[in-house]
């Protein structure tokens, strides 16, 4: 199976989610914990309250648990979601077992489309969180979301929304074209793709939540051959499909031969979102 995403059906390897873990990890802002762990004091869960219950929608294989549980302290509830059973079998294996202080975390796994995703869902959730899975999404699927969270009154964090732009070092001529070709086809079929954020900031504060963003790039430095590797021709792969006439012909070839020098680095812009709701401690 190939490492790298399959962008035409948006279909996910354990290889690549494994392989781009790393970057995640360190790209991901740390800024939105405190004030997510003042609003989860609030709401009562947590250390010395009841356990802090978390639905993550498109879990994959479970990257942001392993991120932010053995980040919040006290007792917890992952309630994880994807349409993938490989994927999902991963996550409820690889789910941390304990907290940042020593508390236990549970996993249930709940093999779903977030289509389905209604505010019954959420009813029990203090924390409804996603990880590069915004851009993946429909306006409708994100108001659906929204109107779902808001309704059970939790909070919400998507981390790693990628935001269109990306810079190479060195620079070719041709990157721009490429970049509009790409992240046309990360809109194609309604996708919100690099519009996600904006989009989602809006829906919340529509809603009269409290919205921070934070950026989260990906640093890809000349040594990251492998995700650099893989992220490029699943790059260019989209870029292809969408715009043939965006990637000269001489580009693949020339790019990977700079990355197999480790003459190659990259940005890869993202942001991660908080959504409070209202009147609760822990916003601005
Ligand atoms: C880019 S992966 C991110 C996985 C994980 N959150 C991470 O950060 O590594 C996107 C995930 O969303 C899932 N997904 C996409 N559309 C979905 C949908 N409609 N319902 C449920 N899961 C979905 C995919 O199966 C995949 O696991």
């Amino acid at each position: 199976m190939s490492p790298t995403p399959d962008h035409s059906h948006a279909t996910f390897t354990p290889e690549w989610l494994a392989l781009r873990e790393e970057a995640d990890t360190d790209a991901r802002a740390t800024a939105p914990l405190d004030p997510l762990r003042a609003h989860l004091t609030a709401r009562g869960a947590g250390p010395g309250g009841r356990p802090i219950r978390v639905t993550d929608l498109g879990c994959g294989t479970g990257a942001q648990g392993r991120w932010l549980a053995p980040r919040l302290a006290g007792p917890q509830t992952w309630m994880l979601h994807d349409l993938d059973p490989r994927l999902l079998n991963l996550a409820g294996a690889h789910t941390p077992r304990t907290s940042a202080d020593g508390s236990t975390v549970q996993a249930r796994m709940h093999l779903r489309d977030l289509n389905r995703i209604s505010a019954t869902d959420l009813a029990d959730t203090d924390l409804v969180t996603g990880s590069a899975l915004l851009d993946l999404l429909t306006r409708d699927q994100v108001l659906a979301i929204a109107r779902a969270a808001d309704e059970a009154g939790c909070a919400a964090l998507f981390t790693l929304t990628v935001t269109g732009r990306v810079d190479l070092y060195p620079s070719h001529p041709a990157d721009p074209d490429i970049t509009t070709a790409f992240n046309d086809h990360q809109r194609r079929a309604g996708l919100l793709g690099p519009d996600a954020t904006a989009f989602t900031a809006q829906t919340f504060l529509s809603l009269g939540r409290r919205v921070l963003t934070y950026p989260s790039p990906w640093r890809l430095l000349p040594e990251h051959t492998d995700l650099t590797r893989a992220w490029l021709r699943g790059r260019l792969r989209a870029a292809t499909e969408q715009h043939p006439a965006s990637v000269p012909s001489d580009y693949p070839r020339h790019r990977l031969d700079q990355c197999e020098r480790r003459e190659l680095g990259a940005v890869v812009h993202h942001t991660d979102l908080l959504a409070l709701p209202d009147g609760y401690p822990g916003h601005p």
